[in-house]
């Protein structure tokens, strides 16, 4: 393993910087001294008083410079592409969630398959030294083999949103191959943390607590044969997405896709469980959740298991952060932020 470390002298472009990863990436890199132009439409997805928070934190950073505006907007990522210059794009700005692509399908085509060429165009006319994207684990389905690797047969999504994740990666494969792009997928797995995401699981669990409501827990009740997640911690994305930036993949076509998971599932109910007791811990009383058990929803999928040998091998890393500390994290700065104690 030969990896370059992070290059401070570049200029980063990051899109949904406002967002959960974006926001934990941008802070990372500007520490470090890096120039970051930030691109997010702060869309109200989820509360946007938390976009705000995030972009609150970034803004003091004299190297920040934040741009409100829409990447399917070709125009617009043109003109910001050439007027930053950026060294190395990490597009993260998404319509995420696999259920509300359900209702919703419209936005998933619009940012994920428009933005996402607006951001390919846009690298094909400015060269780039490393394009870096957000895939999914949801790419996987409802494959049986486990653990999830990358040279697994990924065509039969189950949700509009792993199809246009899914399309970005052939996307992407096609305008490396075709215009010499380095580019790079990340695929995540289940990532929580403080800061999160109000839409996931664990962050609208706690919002149902605090709101004296039971929590509704989709997995038929039968514990026997419960939902398997791999809950990544936000630190660890972050660590794997900054070793990867400097390391554009080699070869003909560079472009590569791999894992970022926690290569350690969990059933859904000892995740929940721990999250009772890292609120609990943060509170300094006991919380026990109400739980109604209802059937598992369409486009969700029995397990998620990743694979990270291929992440290690490129730059010697692997999450390893326990749902016991990173669940402390998320509980202890829920119960701060939203001033419970
Ligand atoms: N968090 C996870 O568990 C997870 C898992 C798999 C994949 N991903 C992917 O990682 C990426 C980041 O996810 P996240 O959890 O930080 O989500 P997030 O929703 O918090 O962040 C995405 C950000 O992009 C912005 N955005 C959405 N559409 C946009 C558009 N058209 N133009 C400009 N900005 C736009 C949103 O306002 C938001 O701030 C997404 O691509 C998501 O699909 C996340």
């Amino acid at each position: 393993m030969n990896y370059k470390t992070l290059d401070p002298s570049k200029t980063y472009l990051i899109t949904g910087a406002a967002g959960f990863i974006g926001y934990y990436l941008s802070r990372k890199l500007l520490e470090q001294g890096c120039q970051v132009i930030g691109v997010d439409n702060v869309n109200d997805y989820y509360d946007v008083n938390l976009k705000h928070t995030r972009l609150g934190n970034l803004e003091p950073y004299e190297n920040f410079t934040f741009i409100n505006g829409d990447i399917s907007d070709k125009d617009l990522v043109m003109k910001t592409f050439e007027g930053y210059k950026p060294n190395i794009v990490v597009n993260l700005a998404a319509q995420a969630g696999v259920r509300y692509s359900i209702e919703n399908p419209d936005v998933y085509i619009q940012s994920n398959i428009i933005g996402f060429y607006n951001i390919l165009e846009a690298c094909r006319y400015n060269p780039v030294d490393h394009l870096v994207y957000a895939s999914s684990s949801s790419v996987y389905g409802a494959n049986k083999k486990v653990p999830f690797e990358e040279s697994d047969f990924v065509d039969n999504p189950v949700s509009l949103y792993a199809s246009t994740k899914k399309s970005n990666e052939l996307m992407a494969h096609t305008y490396s191959h075709l215009y010499k792009i380095p580019a790079t997928g990340l695929r995540f797995f289940t990532v929580y943390g403080p800061m999160g995401r109000p839409d996931m699981a664990y962050f609208g669990f706690a919002d149902k607590y605090f709101a004296g409501e039971p929590i509704k827990i989709f997995n038929n009740g039968d514990f026997e044969n419960d939902l398997y997640r791999d809950f990544t911690y936000i630190d660890d994305i972050v660590e794997g997405i900054e070793r990867l930036l400097s390391n554009p993949s080699e070869g003909d076509v560079q472009h590569k896709v791999y894992n970022i998971g926690n290569n350690s599932p969990e059933k859904l109910m000892v995740f929940i469980e721990t999250l009772e007791k890292a609120l609990s811990k943060a509170l300094g009383r006991e919380v026990q959740f109400e739980k109604i058990f209802e059937p598992i929803k369409p486009g969700d999928v029995p397990a998620t298991y990743a694979s990270t040998d291929q992440l290690q091998k490129a730059v010697g890393f692997k999450p390893e952060t326990t749902i016991e500390e990173g669940l402390q994290q998320f509980a202890d700065w829920y119960v701060d932020y939203y001033k419970l104690k």
